[in-house]
């Protein structure tokens, strides 16, 4: 008795293995996030994020020139901030001579098509390190969603394509949207971090930009009041739907890896583009493994990235965008 059925005749060689593939990775489907700092010539490696790098003003624009060149179209901007202009109240974040705002305008005369996206939240503005207004013990909700619609606005007006909310405040959507149409910026599109998760896997982001909670009494010392219990589902679905309800154009799981379930679940439900951020620990420990020689850095980096647009993701931010075009170029 032998099979009738041999599902291994599709897999006899790599041409019909090419033919039946159902999901591509493509330059097209990545968002590459850029930290910028302030200073001239500056370029410095992150410890906790092997080959990438802060960039001054200078070297953003020769680093969108170059992604354009191959074939990367959009970029996600953080920003650096020295601790004397970080404080309590977001003023850096909402200055329309801030660096966020300088960084917009060099990436959009470097290179116009190019699709810029802007992180909205205020922890590299915080002197304590949190996504909003802290007051004793607490993080405050409406209070900080009034700078961010502030912020947002600052941003459209330097030139964004797309703001990017990460702070997980109630209602920062609708406030967003608000702010932005009554200021005539009616296609300045939001991208919301809906279902973003209290991850530790943030800790290189947090090196990156030195914008991790403070450890100082009546400050709380993690972000577990706004971002999301990893133990959870079901509210990630709600988060999702309503932050399409107040006016999301797309919405975003984070991080990537851990959270694939959630991933396919959103797309099953949602009508929306959905991106998922692969984040800086999903990124670091790929690097330190393959650093060690204990696994494959490009193959492992393929197998991550096809399973994240397999679970559904349209949109991929990740910081292996360069390695895995260069890969796709070779
Ligand atoms: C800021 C923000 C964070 C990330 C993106 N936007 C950090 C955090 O919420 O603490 C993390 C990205 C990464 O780890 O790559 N609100």
């Amino acid at each position: 008795m032998y099979p009738l059925i041999r599902n291994r005749r599709l897999r006899t060689n790599e041409a019909i293995r090419r033919l039946v593939r159902e999901t591509i990775i493509s330059p097209d489907d990545f968002l590459v996030p850029l930290f910028v700092v302030e200073g001239n010539s500056i370029k410095e490696e992150i410890p906790s994020m092997p080959n990438y790098f802060r960039l001054s003003l200078d070297n953003l624009e020769k680093e969108v020139k170059e992604l354009w060149n191959l074939g990367l179209c959009s970029v996600l901007l953080f920003v650096k901030v020295p601790d004397n202009l970080k404080d309590n109240a977001g003023t850096e974040a909402v200055s329309d001579n801030g660096l966020m705002q300088l960084a917009i305008k060099t990436v959009k005369s470097a290179c116009p098509d190019m699709l810029v996206m802007t992180d909205v939240a205020l922890d590299p503005y915080s002197a304590y390190g949190h996504d909003g207004i802290v007051a004793i013990g607490q993080i405050l909700n409406d209070e900080t969603v009034e700078v961010l619609a502030e912020m947002s606005v600052s941003h459209a007006k330097a030139g964004a394509d797309f703001v990017a909310p990460s702070d997980m405040m109630d209602g920062r959507i609708l406030s967003i949207r608000e702010a932005l149409d009554d200021e005539g910026y009616i296609n300045t599109g939001i991208m919301s971090y809906s279902a973003k998760y209290a991850s530790a896997f943030y800790g290189p982001f947090r090196d990156a930009l030195d914008s991790a909670p403070v450890d100082i009494q009546n400050v709380p010392k993690d972000k577990k009041t706004y971002q999301m219990d990893y133990a959870n589902r079901f509210e990630a679905i709600k988060e999702t739907q309503q932050d399409i309800d107040e006016g999301a154009d797309i919405v975003m799981v984070k991080p990537g890896l851990c959270y694939l379930d959630i991933v396919r679940e959103i797309k099953n439900e949602v009508e929306v583009p959905v991106a998922v951020y692969q984040v800086s620990g999903e990124y670091a420990m790929v690097k330190a493994a393959a650093e060690k020689g204990w696994l494959d850095h490009d193959a492992v980096m393929m197998e991550q990235l096809t399973a994240i647009k397999r679970a559904g993701a349209n949109i991929i931010a990740s910081y292996f965008a360069k390695d895995v075009v260069k890969l796709l170029n070779k």
